[in-house]
């Protein structure tokens, strides 16, 4: 259960922050505490307070907080002076990871992929996408998807929807036709099939695009979920126009929707998948993109880092792999546990009607979209309040987003449903729409 009597969080004192730290801080205005130690699904916070943590570094915790298997390698792998910084040398902790992703990951999926290791964020690892396409073709223009996050530097952000992001940018953001999500209209209107017209039609006004970009869940865009068919009629215009399939995985992937990639289920095969958050499993700065060996175009060092390759990372990387991806059976118990949090969302939906509140999202990447951003908003200050770390997305940020770490415990997940069902209920009773 998480710590119900929270009576010193209002006290807490953040002002070195609020005097020495930037204003672009954004998580932290939600959570005013102080955080200091974390295990597992919770976080503790300077006066021992504990809170069940739904929001696991937006989706970087996916085996928890300090997971005592990768602890214990990282320690052993440190203790022995195992290299730290190698810049992009081979060393044996990247062969362990090389091999073990290629052996747990890969190979079993029918998937031959080789992987860059880009700078160790996200967004880079979507910019190497992007260049790979665009260098491959010879083509500037890449097709990316309403709602779409693909990170906040200034290629991904092109791609990106949101836009707060892109108000920030500061020059005109180009080479991106944004072309309607799966489901955008309702299903009224079948989007491939107007992403398909435009293509055809050399009047539209589309330059030929070198690539399409797409998450299958879209995390940051609401919990938006393009289907199974929806996907393969992409991955079908694409070969049908010669583009490249890029699927950003850097949320939904490492099996936060239940399987490794989250593209699975759908049967397609993308050319290009960018992978990053939970990759190292422990938090560690870390991302790949990772595609078929024929589009290896680069020349040495022609898209570089000083800390594209984290020997850390590698090593807790290596150790999730082995510990939680030798079979399927983890994918069980994702399975289990994505229903139990579906089943508890839709108790709490049921007695509202769809346009106050309503089930979304797919695995363990579910949450419930809200009649406005302000409804969401109140929802999740309340969980804070009772002990619950939870966070919003969507483009009015009206999608309280479910992102616990895929081995919470299920009374853990029951604990913090509670909080949830009960803070959505006061905050409905609470709640005056404009
Ligand atoms: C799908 C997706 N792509 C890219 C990014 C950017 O990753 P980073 O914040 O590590 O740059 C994010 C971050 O939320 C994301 O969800």
């Amino acid at each position: 259960m998480a710590n119900s009597s929270l009576a010193t969080q209002s006290q807490v004192e953040t002002t070195t922050f609020d005097e020495l730290e930037s204003n672009v801080q954004s998580y932290a205005r939600s959570f005013p505490v102080v955080f200091n130690t974390a295990e597992g699904a919770y976080l503790f916070d300077e006066n021992g307070n504990r809170y069940i943590d739904f929001l696991a570094g937006a989706g970087s915790l996916n085996y928890g907080h300090n997971n005592a298997h990768l602890r214990s390698r990282l320690i052993e792998y440190i203790s022995n002076c195992g290299i730290t910084h190698s810049l992009d040398m081979h060393t044996t902790a990247k062969e362990a990871f090389l091999t073990t992703f290629n052996d747990n990951i890969l190979a079993p999926r029918g998937l031959e992929y080789v992987v860059q290791f880009t700078g160790p964020t996200g967004t880079n690892a979507v910019e190497a996408a992007l260049k790979l396409a665009r260098n491959i073709k010879q083509r500037h223009n890449i097709i990316a998807f309403t709602n779409g996050f693909h990170g906040v530097s200034i290629g991904a952000m092109a791609a990106t929807g949101n836009s707060h992001h892109r108000g920030a940018a500061g020059l005109p953001l180009t080479g991106v036709t944004h072309m309607p999500f799966c489901n955008y209209f309702g299903d009224e209107l079948d989007t491939i099939a107007y992403l398909e017209r435009m293509l055809d039609d050399p009047s539209s006004g589309i330059d030929h695009p070198a690539a399409a970009i797409v998450e299958t869940v879209q995390g940051e865009g609401g919990l938006n979920v393009a289907t199974p068919r929806w996907l393969r009629a992409l991955e079908r215009v694409c070969r049908k126009h010669d583009m490249l399939l890029i699927v950003d995985d850097i949320q939904a992937g490492c099996g936060r929707t239940g399987t490794f990639f989250s593209f699975e289920p759908s049967g397609i095969k993308p050319d290009i998948v960018t992978l990053s958050k939970s990759l190292s499993g422990y938090g560690i700065p870390f991302a790949v993109t990772i595609f078929r060996p024929d589009l290896d175009c680069w020349k040495p060092g022609e898209h570089n880092g000083t800390f594209r390759g984290n020997n850390h990372a590698f090593v807790t990387a290596t150790a999730a792999l082995e510990r939680y991806w030798g079979n399927r059976d983890f994918e069980t118990e994702i399975a289990d546990k994505a229903r139990l949090i579906g089943d508890a969302l839709a108790a709490i939906a049921k007695d509202y009607p769809d346009d106050v509140i309503a089930p979304r999202g797919r695995g363990i990447m579910q949450g419930l979209t809200c009649h406005s951003g302000r409804l969401a908003r109140d929802i999740v200050r309340r969980c804070f309040r009772a002990g619950l770390v939870i966070e919003t997305s969507g483009s009015e940020d009206e999608v309280v987003k479910c992102l616990p770490p895929l081995v919470t415990p299920n009374d853990t997940l029951n604990a913090a449903l509670d909080i949830l069902g009960e803070s959505t209920r006061a905050a409905i009773a609470a709640y005056k729409p404009d």
